[in-house]
């Protein structure tokens, strides 16, 4: 298992292993890093965070940023459009001393493309240095930034931008291996990590198609990155974390249910009332593990009280 190791950043900061939450909108909340660092992720980055919403005091934003009990690090991901709304931002962001900042530069979301951020990023990447030299003139917090391919299969460019990214001091790239166009369609590519690996100094993070732990593991073997940005893999299989460290052995339904209704728990200490429409999607990941559950799929997706999904989940056992 010599592929899992710390990853040591360029000045010195040690990320405590390299199985990662990838930064998930909608999924990676506070309940969700909490599971999945019970379940052994070294590290949980946070949903990506609006650089913008966050100066002018947007509560629900503010949110998104506070940190679990078990979490004693994580990583903070931000996207902004330019570097005024990322400098106004930074003191909200530094206050949460994450061991890490991470510039989203790969959504695919027209919305946020719109903006000016996210993946549009690539396609103007002096914009993106400028966001990087601010974020870089104005804290020591080490900073990485996650990219895709490109905008499309005519206009690859991660590793230019990658090793521009590097000469302005940042400490290590993501890099989801399908371009913008593709979205979360057709196969990622690891050539291109591998690739990536292979021309930059700085640690590299692989992203894309890493379901099972055997995925993960030959991502990690094949392309030599330094870490694993775990997404959709994760959703409903927290577990997969521990699999690949080999510390858990056979999953069964119980560990799967009890999971779930920790998540419960957390979600609604963090959401209120809210926690169970927040839930539903969670849950109906984990019934994905469980056999013949699509009936009870149905019925939970109506459940109002914790009672009510504790009663449906237990009836599987
Ligand atoms: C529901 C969902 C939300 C995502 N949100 C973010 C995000 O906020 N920031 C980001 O950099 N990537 C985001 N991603 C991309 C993932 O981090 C990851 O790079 C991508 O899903 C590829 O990995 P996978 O094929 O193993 O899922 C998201 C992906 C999904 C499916």
């Amino acid at each position: 298992m010599d592929y899992l190791k710390p990853v040591i950043l360029p000045g010195g900061t040690i990320l405590p292993g390299n199985l990662f939450l990838a930064p998930t909108a909608g999924y990676s909340d506070g309940p969700f890093r909490s599971i999945c660092r019970t379940w052994g992720a070294d590290l949980c980055y946070t949903e990506m965070v609006s650089t913008e919403a966050l100066w002018r005091g947007n509560s629900k934003t503010h949110n998104l940023l506070k940190r679990e009990d078990n979490e004693p690090e994580y990583a903070i991901q931000l996207f902004g459009s330019d570097y005024d709304s990322v400098y106004k931002s930074l003191p909200y962001l530094t206050q949460h001393n994450p061991l890490l900042l991470d510039i989203n530069a790969g959504c695919p979301v027209p919305k946020i493309i719109k903006s000016g951020a996210g993946s549009w990023l690539m396609k103007d990447p002096r914009k993106l240095m400028d966001i990087i030299k601010t974020i870089k003139d104005h804290t020591d917090i080490p900073l990485t930034i996650k990219l895709r391919l490109g905008w499309d299969a005519n206009s690859i460019n991660y590793l230019k931008i990658a090793q521009e990214a590097q000469e302005l001091g940042i400490q290590a790239v993501g890099l989801h291996a399908r371009t913008k166009e593709m979205a979360y369609r057709g196969k990622a590519d690891w050539n291109h990590i591998k690739h990536l690996k292979e021309n930059l100094d700085i640690p590299v993070f692989g992203s894309g198609d890493l379901f099972t732990s055997e995925d993960v593991i030959r991502m990690l073997t094949q392309t030599k990155c330094d870490g694993v940005l775990i997404a959709r893999g994760a959703f409903g299989n927290p577990f997969i974390f521990s699999q690949i460290k080999g510390t858990i052995d056979k999953l069964n339904a119980k560990t799967i249910i009890d999971t779930a209704l920790k998540h419960l728990d957390l979600s609604i200490q963090y959401y209120g009332d809210q926690a169970f429409k927040e839930i539903r999607k969670h849950f109906s990941a984990y019934l994905k593990g469980i056999p013949n559950s699509n009936d009870l799929r149905r019925k939970l997706m109506t459940a109002q009280t914790k009672d009510q999904y504790k009663h449906l989940l237990n009836s599987i056992l």
